[in-house]
């Protein structure tokens, strides 16, 4: 017998050197040693061809057994690491169904949001319709309609953000972002016949930053025009909307004088409470008046005939007023430890 191997002692010795590979890799070097070109089992292969004739079919034969039993115990290694690897990998993957969620929160309005649907509720409880209008506005119903002509001094009190569009600029001037709500008044009035009973809260705009002041605040615009609409009729609204928004009744109310180009008297009106860290300051919390017989006119409405109140309130210092909050950059910081006082 030319060949020399001995098929247990090859197959237990092949046998523990491919158990022992503990990877892909070391498996691999493992078959290389006995199956690979320069294997040991094929190295036998090639000195067939010195055995006599009548040897090599039996030889042959041997030695492809041993081949087939030698594949047989990579393959089966082969599984067992592949066996393996997955059941680490779910090991390392597992999911404790046990553990408790982590959960999504829950959300909460804005403070300002919270404050314009109370407001809208107090209103809508006594017959106010609540309307929506352009942030970017026209020029006209911003000031023009409102009284306020072009080069008129109270033009400067709201200096703002003009859009600039080129060549397209209407007769009435160019858009703006709206310095106040109350060219909803002007919106809303044309569309509506009288009686004419409505709020419109909503964003506006003016060049102005510091603690108490926001380029971008809020305020809500009232109007209540009718045949018989007094200054009376604004008080008591007025009144009894501070007491249900405050939820108190200690609240006093003063009309001081002031000037408004779209009300005529035009008044500010400040509120104190009796009680608590505020108790004896007074506050302004609005503008207001009684709505300009030019502006009753530019409504499409006979001045002689129709007679209303008009307010605009700034919601932000209504809001702070309610919640004791002393800096109104709080709203718009989006600090997360400040929003979250305020969901529900
Ligand atoms: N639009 C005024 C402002 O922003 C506030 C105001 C004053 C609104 C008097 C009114 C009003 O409707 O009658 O300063």
């Amino acid at each position: 017998m030319a060949t020399q191997v001995d098929a247990e002692t090859l197959l237990s010795e092949a046998g523990e050197v491919i158990a022992a590979a503990s990877d892909d890799a070391a498996l691999a070097n493992a078959k290389a040693r006995y199956l690979g070109r320069d294997g040991v089992l094929t190295r036998e292969m090639k000195s067939l061809g010195r055995l006599a004739p009548a040897e090599r079919g039996p030889e042959g034969k041997r030695l492809n057994g041993i081949k087939q039993r030698l594949e047989a115990l990579v393959n089966e290694r082969e599984a067992a690491l592949s066996q393996m690897r997955l059941e680490q990998q779910l090991a390392a993957e597992a999911v404790d169904v046990t553990l408790p969620g982590r959960g999504l929160g829950s959300g909460g309005l804005h403070p300002i949001t919270l404050t314009i649907e109370r407001i809208e509720q107090i209103f809508g409880s006594i017959g106010f319709d609540v309307a929506d209008g352009p942030e970017i506005e026209e020029d006209f119903f911003n000031f023009t309609a409102l009284n306020t002509p072009e080069n008129h001094p109270a033009r400067s009190m709201h200096d703002t953000f003009y859009v600039d569009y080129g060549d397209k600029r209407g007769e009435d001037g160019g858009l703006l972002l709206r310095t106040h709500t109350s060219p909803m008044q002007i919106r809303y009035a044309r569309s509506h016949q009288p009686p004419i009973r409505v709020i419109a809260p909503g964003r506006t705009y003016r060049v102005d930053s510091d603690a108490t002041h926001s380029p971008m605040f809020h305020q809500v615009e009232g109007l209540w025009i009718d045949d018989a609409i007094s200054l009376t009729d604004l008080k008591s609204v007025y009144a009894d909307f501070l007491r249900r928004f405050f939820e108190r009744d200690d609240i006093e109310l003063r009309f001081r004088p002031s000037y408004f180009p779209f009300t005529e008297p035009s008044a500010e009106i400040d509120m104190r409470f009796g009680d608590g860290p505020l108790a004896g300051r007074w506050l302004e919390v609005s503008g207001a008046g009684q709505v300009h017989p030019q502006v009753v006119r530019n409504i499409g409405l006979d001045p002689e005939r129709y007679i209303g109140f008009a307010f605009g309130s700034g919601i932000e210092r209504l809001a702070m007023l309610r919640y004791g909050i002393g800096d109104l950059r709080l709203f718009f910081d989006n600090d997360l430890r400040f929003l979250q006082q305020f969901s529900r």
